[in-house]
């Protein structure tokens, strides 16, 4: 089985819970896993499962703007131009039956805000035809910057080893 995971990240810790769904899913497939930006460069190559994450940004996917606002509170460098968002509005449909899962960070409370970016991403891969192997995860930070909450890392591992346990009982049945 193989799998990818595409993610956007500003301060590291969308990627950092990406490699953890990554170490999951290498208990059953082949596993690589693409910041947007390479994606957005690559061939779209059909797998098995497609896993996309992203940060919540203003309630929702992030845009041009936020990824603005969130570069200057970062010395890393961060691509303002191109995010998930854009990635899946630039994507072409596909056919019946594929399958995806989505996954996002959003802040923990006491500053806790409504929206999701995982459930916006959910909503663009159904549109694309994906269906989900999954309801859309949150994992939570605890401040805009990090770090992520305690155990959030391992939460990511098991709900990936479980999804792709589950979809690899799918091929085989299917076989
Ligand atoms: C411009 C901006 C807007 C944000 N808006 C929200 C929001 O509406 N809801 C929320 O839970 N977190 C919000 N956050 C916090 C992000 O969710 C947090 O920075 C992100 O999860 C960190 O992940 P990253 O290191 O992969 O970028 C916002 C952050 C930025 C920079």
């Amino acid at each position: 089985m193989r799998a990818r995971v595409v993610y956007e990240s500003m301060f590291g810790n969308t990627a950092a819970v990406a490699e953890a769904i990554a170490t999951g899913l290498r208990e059953h497939a082949e596993v690589e896993v693409l910041n947007v930006v390479c994606a957005a460069e690559l061939p779209a190559q059909p797998v098995n499962l497609l896993i996309v994450g992203g940060p919540t940004h203003a309630f929702g996917l992030s845009r041009p703007r936020t990824r603005r606002t969130a570069a200057e509170q970062s010395d890393r460098p961060i691509a303002t131009d191109i995010g998930v968002r854009e990635w899946l509005d630039a994507a072409l449909p596909v056919s019946p039956g594929r399958r995806a899962a989505a996954f996002g960070t959003t802040m923990a409370k006491p500053t806790w805000l409504p929206g999701s970016a995982a459930r916006g991403i959910g909503k663009r891969l159904r549109r694309l035809g994906y269906s989900l192997a999954d309801q859309p995860v949150d994992f939570v930070v605890e401040d805009t910057t990090g770090p992520l909450g305690s155990g959030e890392l391992e939460r990511a591992r098991v709900w990936a080893a479980r999804l792709a346990h589950t979809e690899l009982d799918r091929i085989m049945h299917k076989a």
